[in-house]
């Protein structure tokens, strides 16, 4: 199914902010809050349909993207401290949750990869919070809040589970709102020849506390989304708000894991 999926790429996966002017945080206290970015990897998967993508046959679940330090009004920081490279070493031990709560789909990719990608561009910016210094501390407590939230459980228990049915992106943000009393980010994936929405990942923010917090309104729809045929559409896309690259009648798939 998965090959049959033609969205419109939405900007390589794992580049995100990089439309934003390079920001160079001179100090990693520059930001407010923490963001855990969670892939659903029916529709993640699909970023890496050239190289092959697979969903390990225990992942069954939400999986982690990043845990970002972010900023309301400003690009989250990057790539904070090149003296601290990831080293796999250090957190070796933690292989097994890694590659349940973690994985990165990228069949051709190291497995690794994901996860010195995560630690060089944000993890290396959250070294200000005690409870995020270094390697060890970051990917476990990224882990743990993970855990604490089961994404799928609390959208299992309003009817929304993977299937073949559409659901209304509203009532999503809605059910998550309502739980964590927080407003979260969701971002959806396009297929343009059937014209249908995946859902792909969810955005959910916590103060440095990791209390929850609303997260920020982003764009609405980045520049390749979509293709805009009017005047209107054009505003659209400059338009904020919770929700990304959704359709407007709110439409979306929340497709059940394929292992393939
Ligand atoms: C960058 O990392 C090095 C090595 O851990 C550390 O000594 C230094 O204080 C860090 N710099 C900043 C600005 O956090
Ligand atoms: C997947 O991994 C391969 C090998 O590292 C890389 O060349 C390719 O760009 C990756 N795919 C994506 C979409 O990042
Ligand atoms: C999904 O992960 C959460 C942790 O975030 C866990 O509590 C839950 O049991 C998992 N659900 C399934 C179906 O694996």
């Amino acid at each position: 199914m998965l090959k049959q999926l033609l969205v419109v790429f939405i900007g390589a996966l794992l580049s995100q902010g990089s439309t934003a002017p390079t920001y160079k945080a001179q100090n990693n206290e520059d930001w407010e809050f923490l963001l855990l970015a969670q892939f659903w990897p029916t529709t993640s998967c699909y970023y890496f349909r050239e190289s092959g993508c697979s969903v390990p046959e225990k992942v069954n679940n939400w999986t982690i993207h990043g845990l970002w330090p972010s900023n309301a009004n400003e690009p989250q920081p990057e790539n904070c401290n090149s003296s601290m490279p990831f080293d796999y070493t250090q957190i070796e031990s933690l292989r097994d949750r890694l590659d349940l709560e973690w994985p990165y789909y990228n069949k051709s990719g190291a497995r690794t990869f994901l996860w010195e990608h995560e630690w060089n561009k944000h993890g290396t910016c959250a070294y200000n919070l005690p409870t995020l210094q270094g390697e060890m501390n970051y990917f476990t407590s990224a882990m743990n809040l993970y855990q604490t939230i089961n994404l799928f459980g609390v959208l299992k228990a309003h009817d929304i589970e993977p299937s073949e049915e559409k659901f209304q992106v509203q009532d999503i943000f809605n059910i998550l709102n309502e739980h964590f009393q927080a407003k979260p980010n969701i971002i959806c994936l396009h297929n343009s020849e059937k014209n249908v929405y995946y859902i792909e990942e969810i955005w959910l923010c916590f103060n440095k506390d990791l209390t929850a917090r609303d997260c920020e309104e982003i764009p609405v729809h980045t520049e390749t989304a979509l293709k805009f045929t009017s005047e209107t559409d054009s505003l659209f896309r400059k338009t904020k708000g919770y929700i990304k690259d959704c359709p407007k009648d709110g439409e979306v798939y929340y497709l059940p894991i394929s292992h393939k």
